[in-house]
Order: structure tokens, then sequence, then C-alpha cells
């Protein structure tokens, strides 16, 4: 039996000092970092690329969760691979060829994830939820942080586990954007596994507290 997931989105850490907030994560509950790469092509924003990805596994002692914002991802997978990347995650509107780029990130030895952007509907991921080890549902249209949490996002987590039950699947249900204290519990109730907070640990007064508070959360349990 586990707890849920938290992963603090270094989108939102300082890229100034990079060291110090890494130390803060790596002393804290946190379970993993989660690593935004945006392409300014499928998201409005660019944020870096491998060689920082690099830089961060030198200062991380918890597992990258990389989250390609970007066309074209089988283009890059095994860079970001090499990189350091544990959890290798592609946009569902990306990927013409799903099933391939699936089987492309796990012959890396990667985790292999799948976003789904708001407007997408969860029961399109039916017919290959049991290839697919994390499902990264966003909860902000991707390309900025801090932004304010959709709401349909909660039957969707709800569908999406129903999903995940009938077909005796592994995959861990991530929710990603606007998420912190306010609205954490509901999410976990509602079958979430992972919770991505950028600002509302970043941007805190006391990030470990931040993050510690984002764990102690009830939730639910579930089994791996
Ligand atoms: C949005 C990114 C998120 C973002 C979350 O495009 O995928 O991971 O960093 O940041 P907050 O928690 O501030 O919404
Ligand atoms: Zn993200």
């Amino acid at each position: 039996m586990k707890k849920h997931l938290v992963a603090p989105s270094v989108l939102a850490a300082n890229f100034a000092n990079l060291e110090a907030d890494f130390a803060m994560v790596n002393n804290s509950e946190a379970d993993w970092y989660h690593v935004d790469i945006m392409d300014g092509r499928f998201v409005p924003n660019i944020s870096f690329g491998m060689d920082i990805v690099k830089t961060m596994k030198g200062l991380a002692e918890k597992p990258l969760d990389v989250h390609l914002m970007i066309l074209e991802p089988e283009k890059y997978i095994e860079r970001f691979r090499d990189a350091g990347a544990e959890v290798i995650t592609v946009h569902y509107e990306a990927c013409p060829h799903l099933h391939r780029t699936l089987q492309q990130i796990k012959a890396t030895g990667a985790k292999a994830g799948v976003a789904l952007n708001p407007h997408t509907d969860v029961s399109l991921l039916e017919g290959i939820i049991e290839d697919i080890d994390l499902v990264c549902l966003m909860s902000v249209n991707p390309g900025f942080g801090g932004q304010k949490f959709i709401y349909h996002t909660i039957p969707k987590i709800k569908k999406l586990k129903e999903i995940i039950t009938i077909h005796n699947a592994p995959t861990l249900i991530e929710i990603d954007g606007g998420v912190g204290l306010q609205n954490a519990e509901k999410i976990l109730q509602a079958g979430a596994d992972v919770l991505v907070a950028g600002s509302s640990v970043f941007k805190a007064k006391n990030p470990t507290e931040a993050i510690a508070q984002l764990k102690g959360i009830g939730g639910q349990i579930f089994h791996v």
C-alpha cells in the first residue's frame, strides 16, 4: 500500500539558484521532480532543453518526471532519457502513432506517460491504457505555471480511474496545473495518484512545509 506522490514542478524554481531549490526538494517529503519541456510550437512558451535536464539530474536525489510539451517528441526521447529522465510523458495531441511512441519510451528503460490537454476526453485512452504507466491530466492549458485549476478535471479523474480499474491496469493518474492545498483533497478523492505542484510549492513562504502539507492530505490509498 502506498500513499499519493508529490512532484514539485521546477518550472517555478529559481533558475538563478537551482542548487538551493533542489537541496530543498531533496530534503523534503517530495517524491519526484516534475520537469516541463516546452518548444514554443506545441505550447506558446519555451522553457529549456536536455542540457538543463542533465544539470538538474546532477542535483536531484529523486526521479525526474519529464513532461514533453513538444511536437514530434519521438525525435528526442532517447536524448531526454540519456539526460536522466525516469518518466517520459508525451502529449496525446502530439502523437499520431501513440502506441509506437510508448514502445519507444519503454525501450529506453523509462516509464511511459501520456498527457491529455483539458479538452481531450479520457475515453480516447481506453484501447491503450494497459500500455501506459502514467496519465497526466492537464488541469490548465499547458504552457505556463501559475494558472487557475480547471474544475472539469475532477470528473475526468473519476472517469479515468474507472477505465484503469476495469482494465486492471497499473497506470498512475497525475494532475498537472493549478494544484495546491485548496483543491488537492478533492483531486485525491477523485482518484489521483500524483500531484504536480509548481507555484503552490516554490512561491510558498515555506516550500518544505507546503510539500509536507500536500503529502499529508488524507486522500486515497492505492496498491502497487
Ligand atoms: C504547465 C506545466 C505545469 C506547471 C504547473 O504547462 O505543465 O507542470 O509547471 O505549475 P503550477 O503548479 O504553478 O500550475
Ligand atoms: Zn507539467
